[in-house]
């Protein structure tokens, strides 16, 4: 069987390592690579008995180890999720989201081209879109990033294209709404609602509101999001393209809120404070170009998505070891 090897760049952090999982459940041959700089071994550790699964420890930043792994295992695709994840910490640290969220793209995108892989895989952000506010969100939409994250995003997206353009690599960004599920971290204080929320009601206290909580968000499950990027690892008719990963269906905090405390009827009443400052009200994406261009929707409900969050916001699974020796 010739079986589709795939490199994974982060793949031990919380989307990585999921969507891993759900490589190595296709039958894809998965080289994860990670220096654990945010992610944590104990990702991946159900992986390690996989035949198919191959663990680097590396810094892909550093552009001879990436492209010598990419000649020593020659990937047919990158899926390229390592980077600086929090949007707070890459306005503090422009020089730290440049080499993570930039320069390693072109990294990436360079090393694919020196070792014949065929295609790049990208995390992006509906944050190049910015604050505009003519939704549903479209790719076509105006890009107007207002954070040196969502600017980053988008340049990235942009390097890709141009080794499409000119080099022929079949490069596909997804453009990932609010991401939510197991192995997120609840504790740092650039952790999504969702996170913060599973950890407070876990814990039996009050969650903190920032405005009325209608504001909405398109939440979408981590299991969706792994899937959405297995399918565009593997079919047909890249060539370069870019996709909005959401649900379509916008979610008010509110109602977040309601779908925990059916879980927890008697948990404390949320708590409200005052908006957060320049914040946007309401965000949703179209999820009509991933259907069509990945032949992927939205399968995780909001409540099965909420439950497989619950399931592991107990505070004795949440601390997890940020090393584990069988990765030494
Ligand atoms: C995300 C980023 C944020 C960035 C913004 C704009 C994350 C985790 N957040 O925010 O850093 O500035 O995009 O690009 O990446 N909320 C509460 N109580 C809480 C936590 C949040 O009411 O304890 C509300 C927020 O005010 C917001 C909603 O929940 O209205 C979602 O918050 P969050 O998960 O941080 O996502 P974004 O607001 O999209």
């Amino acid at each position: 069987m010739n079986r589709q090897r795939i490199l994974v760049t982060g793949a031990a952090g919380f989307i990585g390592s999921h969507t891993v999982d759900t490589l190595l459940s296709r039958g894809f041959e998965v080289v994860a690579v990670d220096n654990f700089r945010t992610g944590r071994a104990t990702n991946i550790r159900q992986c390690v008995k996989d035949s198919g699964f191959v663990f680097e420890f590396a810094d892909i930043t550093q552009e001879k180890v990436l492209r010598s792994l990419c000649l020593k295992y020659r990937p047919d695709t990158i899926i390229h999720l390592a980077g600086l994840v929090s949007v707070v910490q890459a306005q503090d640290e422009p020089n730290l989201n440049y080499l993570l969220n930039i320069q390693a793209t072109h990294i990436v995108a360079e090393a694919a081209r020196a070792s014949g892989v065929r295609r790049v895989v990208f995390a992006s952000s509906a944050a190049v879109y910015g604050n505009n506010v003519n939704l549903p969100l479209h790719e076509t939409s105006k890009t107007e990033p207002i954070s040196l994250y969502g600017t980053a995003k988008r340049v990235s997206e942009q390097i890709l294209d141009g080794h499409a353009t000119t080099f022929g690599l079949e490069v596909a960004s997804l453009r990932f709404f609010n991401v939510f599920g197991p192995r997120q971290d609840p504790q740092s204080p650039y952790s999504g609602v969702m996170s913060i929320f599973a950890r407070r009601f876990a814990e039996g206290e009050a969650v903190k509101v920032f405005g009325d909580g209608a504001q909405t968000r398109d939440f979408i499950s981590v299991f969706d999001v792994a899937t959405a990027l297995a399918q565009a690892a593997s079919v047909t008719g890249i060539t370069s393209e870019v996709c909005n990963v959401c649900t379509g269906r916008p979610v008010s905090v509110l109602e977040i809120i309601r779908e925990f405390q059916e879980i927890y009827p008697s948990a404390p009443g949320p708590e409200f404070l005052s908006a957060r400052e320049g914040e946007i009200l309401h965000s949703v994406g179209d999820p009509a170009a991933a259907s069509e261009i990945l032949n992927f929707a939205s399968e995780v409900s909001l409540q099965k998505g909420i439950h497989s969050l619950v399931e592991v916001s107990r505070p004795e699974t949440v601390t997890h070891p940020r090393f584990a020796p069988e990765f030494a």
